[in-house]
């Protein structure tokens, strides 16, 4: 199977008035073609920081990728010049992010915000191909009555709306690989399964590949192929996600798979979850991060963040002795 994107040995770190601190340290992954990469980890584990790396749109200037590739078609991202980045940025990769309202503008019609996409990445087309090429793809999103919201306002719109808005404005460059930052976090349940079922029907057609970041993994189960799990900066586990959930090997794993809600728990009243909190950046462990909250901890794990062995074919764990683990 084909890669479409590569990330190696990936290092990010923010400049704050504590510190430098490494959000992301380390951290290697790989997209194929046509096919959905999970990332799922608690908040603060660099999710969004991982994809904004890739996107190049850390916050400047404190926010900085100290080492690493990120190889797209053996392209290195993160070496090219801004101009060279921006044929990339929508024809190649676009993003949908965690807040629509941040990444929506408050001051222009939908229309016209989808318009604009258009005219910068398809200069030859003339005024009448954009607007119907715009309407065409509030429509392919489940916009009812594209033509009259082209003239709204995003504070006219709903949540579920606005992140349908997102999703046009991201798609309407064709690209190869889409980033769908939490893209129905804030969305209730029957919106959230309309819009993941929207992303999958577009993937069909197009073939893109996507990467799909969430703490949700219900949702990692039901639309992704692949799956990474980070945890405080790091990933510790990654396997076809099918694998994943049969024989999850890493202990915080493991814990986050018990505390999914499950029918046949329905008898016990509290559920499963992982006792303690990730380490904040600024004091994390020697050793491995996890460490604080293993029932497993040994005290060889407090010398050195454990190295990632491959436990099964394309199944990765970075735990001192994971097949020892249920
Ligand atoms: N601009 C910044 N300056 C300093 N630290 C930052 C900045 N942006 C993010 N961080 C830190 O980097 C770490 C990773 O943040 P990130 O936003 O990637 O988390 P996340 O996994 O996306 O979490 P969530 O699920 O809450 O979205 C966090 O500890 C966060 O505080
Ligand atoms: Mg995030």
């Amino acid at each position: 199977m084909t890669n479409i994107l590569e990330v190696n040995n990936l290092v990010t770190s923010f400049q704050t008035e504590a510190g430098r601190v490494r959000a992301v340290d380390g951290v290697s992954f790989s997209v194929k073609k046509g096919k959905t990469l999970g990332i799922v980890g608690e908040s603060g584990c660099g999710k969004s920081v991982s994809s904004l790396s890739i996107m190049r749109l850390l916050p400047k200037p404190s926010g900085v990728v100290e080492s690493g590739e990120i190889l797209l078609q053996d392209n290195d991202i993160l070496q090219l010049e801004t101009k060279d980045l921006y044929k990339i940025r929508g024809r190649k990769i676009s993003m949908i992010f965690q807040e629509p309202m941040t990444a929506l503008n408050p001051v222009h019609s939908v229309g016209k915000q989808i318009s604009e996409i258009f005219k910068i990445h398809f200069p030859k087309m003339n005024s009448g191909e954009v607007l119907n090429k715009s309407v065409e793809m509030l429509r392919k999103v489940g916009i009812p009555d594209p033509e009259k919201r082209f003239s709204e306002y995003p504070h006219q719109l709903s949540g579920g709306m606005r992140q349908r808005i997102m999703i046009a404005m991201a798609l309407s460059t064709e690209p190869e690989i889409l980033i769908a930052d939490e893209p129905t976090t804030a969305l209730d349940v029957t919106i959230q399964a309309q819009i993941l079922k929207l992303m999958q029907d577009l993937q069909k057609e197009t073939g893109m590949s996507i990467i799909f970041i969430t703490h949700d993994l219900g949702v990692i189960a039901e639309v992704c192929d692949d799956v990474v799990v980070m945890y405080a900066g790091k990933i510790i586990e990654k396997a076809p996600v099918i694998e994943l959930f049969k024989n999850p090997k890493h202990p915080y794993t493991i814990g986050l798979l018990n505390s999914i809600p499950r029918l046949e728990n329905k008898r016990k009243t509290k559920l499963n979850c992982i006792d303690g909190a990730v380490p904040g950046l600024l004091d994390i462990p020697k050793g491995c991060r996890f460490q604080n909250r293993c029932e497993y901890k040994i005290s060889e794990c407090e010398k050195k963040h454990p190295d990632e062995i491959e436990v099964r074919p394309e199944h990765y764990a970075s735990c001192i002795f994971p097949e020892g683990l249920k």
